[in-house]
């Protein structure tokens, strides 16, 4: 069977892939490479000695997409990882985030509904709840306005997916990821940031290697146990794995409802402090931190609860905060060789 895997030598995308071909699904990738490298493909062919079929795509272009698809109207399932996702940079440029994230979307459902039926796994995030009132968060907590826009494109694609499962043949699962973190345990594939990172385990293993001169604890007068904010932090691989749950429950037709949620987190809350002070453990490096104003934007604690994953998709995140940490600085340090 034939999955579009859309920004699939991105961060989490390499990951599914590699979940992808482990079941015997043939995948093929398509990235634009703008947050990404080609040598991505190397390292997925050294796991799983396959090479996804690859096409370098630009989804913002129209034509280029239905071409695509008139190629390969066998496509019987489609992941979409593709989009922008720095906060910041989505404040000082919101229109690249809306062509970016909204137009693709947008023209791939378009080629999607001429399909028979379509099978959609859609990207988006526990941004779409804010902060939350109560914890842990449950996939009826409400939508809050959102803070950047990036954080609108994932609201407004979820209401995309929606208004087009009314009327169209596409049944969809909409994935909200809690923190995302970690690398493939061969440290063949894991995040790629370019430029200075934005998030914190980035930054924590850039610090460790000696790339930065110190990390940035973003406040310290939050109203948590230890005044660092909390949030829930996943191993990629767990995440990956999550995704071929959702798609193989589309394909055989499991999904109750024509779009699905599901929360995708671990379950338990990490301060920042609880995260350094774990990786000074499993890396055995002493980091070299200090604590600064609060981040604008930033909310105090954001934790999945994951019954609804764990009993009705039967997905559940196995890797802990160490096994997570430790795979990141492994990657790290083999990228730095
Ligand atoms: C961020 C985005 C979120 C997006 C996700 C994508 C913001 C406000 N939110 O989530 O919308 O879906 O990335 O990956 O940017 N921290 C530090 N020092 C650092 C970096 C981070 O103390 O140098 C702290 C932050 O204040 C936060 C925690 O670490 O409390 C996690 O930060 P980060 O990894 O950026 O993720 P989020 O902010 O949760």
């Amino acid at each position: 069977m034939k999955i579009l895997v859309t920004g699939g030598l991105g961060f989490i995308g390499s990951h599914t892939v590699v979940e992808l071909q482990n079941e015997g699904f043939e995948v093929i990738a398509i990235d634009n490479l703008s947050n990404s490298s080609i040598d991505v493909l190397e390292g997925i062919f050294n796991i799983t000695g396959k090479k996804p079929i690859f096409e370098k795509l630009d989804l913002r272009e129209k034509s280029m997409v239905q071409d695509f698809f008139s190629r390969h109207n066998d496509v019987v399932g489609v992941i979409h990882f593709a989009a922008s996702k720095a906060v910041g940079e989505s404040v000082e440029n919101p229109l690249l985030y809306y062509e970016n994230n909204i137009n693709s979307l947008v023209y791939l459902l378009q080629e999607l509904t001429k399909l028979p039926q379509a099978h959609f796994i859609f990207s988006s995030s526990c941004t779409v709840y804010g902060q939350a009132e109560k914890m842990p968060i449950t996939e009826d907590a409400p939508v809050q306005t959102a803070i950047s826009p990036y954080g609108n494109t994932k609201q407004i694609g979820e209401e995309i997916i929606t208004d087009v499962a009314k009327v169209t043949n596409v049944n969809s699962i909409l994935l909200r990821y809690f923190n995302p973190i970690g690398a493939h345990s061969s440290a063949e594939i894991g995040e790629l940031p370019i430029g200075t990172p934005q998030n914190l385990v980035p930054f924590i293993t850039q610090t460790a290697m000696g790339l930065r001169k110190e990390l940035s604890v973003f406040g310290k007068d939050y109203p948590t146990s230890d005044g660092t904010a909390i949030r829930d932090y996943i191993h990629v691989v767990d995440l990956a794995k999550a995704h071929v749950v959702a798609l193989k429950r589309l394909l055989n037709k499991e999904n109750s409802e024509k779009v699905e949620t599901f929360n995708l987190g671990t379950g338990t809350g990490s301060s920042v402090l609880e995260v350094i002070n774990t990786f000074e453990k499993v890396s055995k490096q002493k980091l070299n931190y200090k604590i600064v104003g609060r981040r604008e934007g930033d909310i105090t604690e954001a934790y999945a609860n994951t019954d609804k994953a764990n009993d009705v998709l039967g997905w559940k995140a196995q890797s802990s905060l160490e096994e997570a940490l430790a795979s990141a600085w492994k990657w790290e340090q083999k990228i730095r060789r």
